[in-house]
């Protein structure tokens, strides 16, 4: 059995989908953490019963605001860190501090479109073929290994929101599914549990 904690700034559909999919293995989320006091994420947390922590950036340097999110995952067991949405870019510092074992779920085949708005940008591309990407987490923006990425071939027809529902789609479908891979193997390999 092992555990994750997820970091989510917004909706937390992805975390959402996380929950489902945990609830019905071994494995569990531990917390949720979010920059943002308005995040639904908080809400999905509190209908799950997971507790959650706001460690709000405002008037804090990023340093300031890392040392806080240490403090609480210093009080917990887990895994992996799983960014679900979570829209800060975390230190060198911090990444290596959890070195591999942060995981990041980014709505475009990388290294096309990181960054923000890259839904977007796929659906105003020529691009035949668009997708998400599941990778590790380094000190670059979306820059670190990949682990997965899953995609469809676009009709051309297709309005943005529906690109950005088959996106989630994908999302929702995968993303449990490779890190529940990621926590069983590390399990086998006789990582914690
Ligand atoms: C997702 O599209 C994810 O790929 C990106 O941020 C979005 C978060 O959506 N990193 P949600 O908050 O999980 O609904």
């Amino acid at each position: 059995m092992a555990d994750i904690i997820v970091f989510a700034s917004g909706n937390g559909s992805n975390f959402e989908a996380l929950l489902k999919q945990f609830s019905q293995t071994r494995h569990s989320i531990a917390c949720l953490i979010t920059n943002n006091p308005d995040a639904r994420a908080i809400t999905r947390a509190q209908k799950h019963n997971i507790p959650f922590h706001v460690v709000s950036w405002v008037n804090k340097t990023r340093g300031e605001a890392e040392a806080r999110v240490n403090s609480i995952l210093d009080t917990y067991t887990f895994d992996i860190i799983v960014l679900a949405g979570f829209m800060k870019i975390l230190s060198p510092e911090f990444v290596n501090r959890y070195k591999h074992r942060i995981v990041n779920i980014h709505p475009s085949l990388l290294p096309k479109y990181p960054g923000t708005n890259s839904i977007e940008k796929s659906y105003k591309s020529n691009d035949k073929k668009l997708g998400i990407t599941i990778h590790y987490v380094d000190s670059g923006v979306d820059t670190g290994p990949i682990l997965k990425q899953y995609s469809f071939n676009r009709t051309g027809n297709e309005t943005l929101s529906e690109i950005e529902q088959k996106i989630h789609t994908l999302e929702h479908t995968y993303y449990p599914e490779v890190i529940l891979s990621i926590l069983d193997k590390s399990n086998n390999d006789g990582g914690n549990t």
